[in-house]
């Protein structure tokens, strides 16, 4: 039986692909590509699972999932142009098929987050899971303290689910900042900086405050360091790997940092659990 705030369990892992049909699709930025697809039945996933997805004859990757769980047959995520089998993917649009296996991977649960303040650190294309987690807690907003994100990216063309952040800021309930590295001379209504400066201005409660975080690896480190600062306590603390995978299912030994393996043990992890791995924020 699910006790009550948690998220439905994953079914077993499928290792056979199903076909899934994009409904909609769009090019979120130069690099990223959004889609969102009809399946036979709804994945009973949690936030911060993934998937494999495939082209037939081609290949497949393991792509983050980016909607929250729920009863709806869809499965919505964001593919970044990074190879052959991403660029053909990239030529997909409405009614084409793609294969499906999943969900893999331990996700966020909800029992972390529950009664706390929230706070979302986002680096880049590391929106795209989180975006799972930062839905399903707004969908509950009174269940949670305060909901902050920290959304941050290199350029303002860099920007992924731009309609969602200007929707989560506009509900009044939820503390959003929007960063660029550089505005590269683009109109651009948010903050020039990094992550992790706004951390210490948000003042957060460290008995009270949990945190999610998703970005590229040059991230971590300093987040990390401004979170300890806060005092933030690493148990306190969840880090997504999703960046190391690629079979997905524990047989290429890509994600491998020292005895866990992320596809499997994670993606996501307790900060505190994995902070001696060293490798795992390089
Ligand atoms: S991604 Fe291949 S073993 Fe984890």
């Amino acid at each position: 039986m699910t006790m009550p705030g948690a998220f439905e369990p994953s079914p077993v892992a499928n290792y056979l692909p199903t076909t899934a049909i994009i409904e909609e699709a769009e090019n979120f930025t130069a690099r990223d590509r959004y889609f969102r697809l009809s399946l036979e039945r709804p994945l009973g996933h949690r936030p911060g699972q993934f998937v494999m997805v495939s082209v037939f004859g081609l290949g497949e990757a393991p792509i983050s999932i980016s909607n929250p769980p729920g009863d709806a047959p869809t499965l919505e995520m964001v593919i970044r142009n990074a190879g052959s089998l991403t660029q053909v993917l990239h030529s997909y649009g409405p009614g084409d098929a793609i294969g499906l296996r999943g969900p893999y991977g331990h996700g966020f649960d909800l029992h972390d987050f529950l009664g706390r303040d929230v706070l979302f650190i986002c680096g880049g294309l590391g929106l795209a899971p989180l975006r799972s987690l930062i839905r399903a807690v707004i969908d509950r907003r009174g269940e949670f303290g305060r909901v902050m994100v920290i959304s941050g990216c290199r350029t303002p063309a860099e920007e992924i689910y731009r309609p969602d952040l200007t929707a989560w800021a506009e509900r009044g309930d939820v503390d959003i900042v929007r960063l660029v590295d550089n505005a590269a001379n683009m109109p651009w209504k948010g903050r020039v900086g990094l992550v992790t400066e706004p951390i210490a201005g948000l003042k957060l409660d460290p008995a009270e405050t949990v945190v999610a975080m998703c970005g590229p690896p040059v991230m971590y480190k300093f987040v990390l360091l401004e979170l300890a600062g806060a005092g933030i306590n690493g148990d306190r603390v969840f880090v997504d790997l999703e960046r190391r995978m690629r079979c997905g299912v524990g047989k290429c030994g890509h994600c491998q940092i020292n005895d866990i393996y992320c596809c499997q043990d994670g993606p996501v992890f307790r900060f505190s659990e994995i902070a001696h791995l060293k490798e795992a924020f390089l």
